[in-house]
C-alpha cells in the first residue's frame, strides 16, 4: 500500500485573497461542504485576525464541516494566534498555521530582523499555538528563495518546539522543479528531527511551475500538498488541486495516493468558478472546456479508433460525461461521420465525400458547426432515404 498524501485545500484562504473572488460566509460554507465531499483532508478556512468576516467564516465552517481538519492562518504574533484559536473553537479537529518569512529578502527588507531573531519568533509562535491546539503547522514563508542551511536550522527548531507539519512555500513562484525538489531533499537529509513532522508543499505559479514543483516536492518526500481548486490564488495562482491529484493518479511511480473522490472534481471546479466569479481558461488541464475536446482530423480519427490514442485520462474519472469531437475546418471525415451517425444519417463512399467537401467550405466560414448545420448539409440524403 502506498503512503497517503494529505490534501490541504487553501481555496478559501490563499485562493480567496484574489481581487474579485471574495465570498460571503454562506458561500464559503457551500464551498467547504463541497470540499468535504471531494475528500480533502484539511480545509484552510481563513485568516481570522484579518477581518471580522473572515473570523466568522472560520467559526461557521468549523460548525458546518465534520471530516476535514479545519485550519486557520496566523502570523507569528500572539494576538493572531489567540484569534485563530478562538475562531477554531467549534472545529472537531483544528489546526493553527503560523509562520514567518525566512528568505534574506523577507528577513532584511520585510521584517527588518536578523536570522537568529526569526528563529526565536518562529519557535515562540509554535510554542504559543501549542497552548491552544495539538496540531500546529509552521510556514517558512519564501522558503523557495531562502538560504539552505538557515532553512534547515529553523525547520529543526520549530519541529523541536512541536510543529506537526512544516510548510515550505515557494511564495513567489520562483523555483524550478529541480530546485524545489532539492529543497525538500535537503531538509529530508539534513534536519535531524524531520521525520517527526510532515513536510508540506505550497507553490505559487508565477513561472507556471506550481504543479511541477509540487510533484517534485512529493517525489522527494513531502506528504502534504497545499492546493486550490482551479489553481486560483495570488497573482498567477497556487498549485491546482486537480492537476496534482490526477498527475499522481496517472503516475504510479510516485509512491503515494490521495483520498480525493476524483469524479467530483469537475463539479467542484464549476462551483468554485461560479461562486468566485473566476472563469476557467478553456485549455486548463483537467477542468478546462477543451481538456477533453478533440478538434484536429488526425487526433479525432485516432481517438475514435481507440480513446487512449489521445487521452491519458478517462473523462468520467474526473466527472466529465464524455470527451467531445469538435467539428471545425480542421476536422477529418471520421469526425464528420461520427456526428452524422449520431444523428442517424449513415453515409459512406461518394455520399460521405460529397458532404465532407460541403462541410469544409462551411467550416472555413463558420466557427462552430452544430446539429442544425449538419442537417442542412445532409438534407438531400435525408429526403432520399
Ligand atoms: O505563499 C505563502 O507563503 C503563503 C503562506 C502564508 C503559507 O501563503
Ligand atoms: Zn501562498
Amino acid at each position: 500500500m502506498s503512503e497517503k498524501l494529505w490534501i490541504f485545500d487553501t481555496t478559501l484562504r490563499d485562493g480567496e485573497q484574489v481581487p474579485g473572488c471574495q465570498l460571503n460566509t454562506q458561500e464559503k460554507i457551500v464551498v467547504a461542504k463541497a470540499l468535504e465531499e471531494l475528500g480533502v483532508d484539511i480545509i484552510e478556512a481563513g485568516f481570522p485576525i484579518s477581518s471580522p468576516g473572515d473570523f466568522n467564516s472560520v467559526v461557521e465552517i468549523s460548525k458546518a464541516v465534520s471530516n476535514p481538519i479545519i485550519c486557520a492562518l496566523s502570523r507569528a504574533v500572539e494576538k493572531d494566534i489567540e484569534v485563530a484559536a478562538q475562531a477554531l473553537k467549534f472545529a472537531k479537529k483544528g489546526r493553527i498555521h503560523t509562520g514567518i518569512g525566512v528568505s534574506p529578502y523577507h528577513i532584511q527588507y520585510k521584517l527588518r530582523s536578523t536570522p537568529d531573531d526569526i528563529i526565536r519568533r518562529g519557535v515562540a509562535a509554535v510554542k504559543y499555538a501549542k497552548r491552544f491546539v495539538e496540531d500546529v503547522e509552521f510556514y517558512a514563508e519564501d522558503a523557495g528563495r531562502s538560504e539552505p542551511d538557515f532553512l534547515c536550522k529553523i525547520i529543526e527548531e520549530v519541529i523541536k518546539a512541536g510543529a506537526t507539519v512544516v510548510n515550505i512555500p515557494d511564495t513567489t513562484g520562483y523555483c524550478l522543479p529541480e530546485q524545489y525538489g532539492g529543497i525538500v531533499a535537503n531538509l529530508k537529509n539534513n534536519v535531524p528531527n524531520i521525520d517527526k513532522a510532515i513536510i508540506s508543499t505550497h507553490c505559487h505559479n508565477d513561472l507556471g511551475m506550481a504543479t511541477a514543483n509540487t510533484v517534485a516536492g512529493v517525489q522527494q518526500g513531502a506528504r502534504q500538498v497545499e492546493v486550490t481548486i482551479n489553481g486560483i490564488g495570488e497573482r498567477a495562482g497556487n498549485t491546482s488541486m486537480e492537476e496534482v491529484v490526477m498527475a499522481i493518479k496517472c503516475h504510479q511511480s510516485i509512491p503515494v495516493h490521495t483520498d480525493i473522490q476524483t469524479p467530483r472534481i469537475y463539479k467542484t471546479s464549476r462551483l468554485v468558478s461560479k461562486l468566485m466569479n473566476m472563469p476557467v481558461q478553456p485549455n486548463k488541464a483537467i477542468v478546462g472546456r477543451n481538456a477533453f475536446a478533440h478538434s484536429s482530423g488526425i487526433h479525432q480519427d485516432g481517438v475514435l479508433k481507440h480513446r487512449e490514442n489521445y487521452e491519458i485520462i478517462d473523462p468520467k474519472e474526473v466527472g466529465v460525461e464524455e470527451s467531445s469531437i469538435v467539428l471545425t475546418a480542421r476536422s477529418g471525415r471520421a469526425a464528420l461521420k461520427h456526428h452524422l451517425d449520431a444523428l442517424g444519417v449513415e453515409l459512406e463512399g461518394d455520399a460521405l465525400r460529397e458532404v465532407y467537401e460541403a462541410f469544409l467550405i462551411l467550416a472555413d466560414s463558420k466557427r462552430d458547426i452544430g446539429r442544425k448545420d449538419l442537417m442542412g448539409l445532409v438534407g438531400k440524403y435525408m429526403d432520399e432515404s
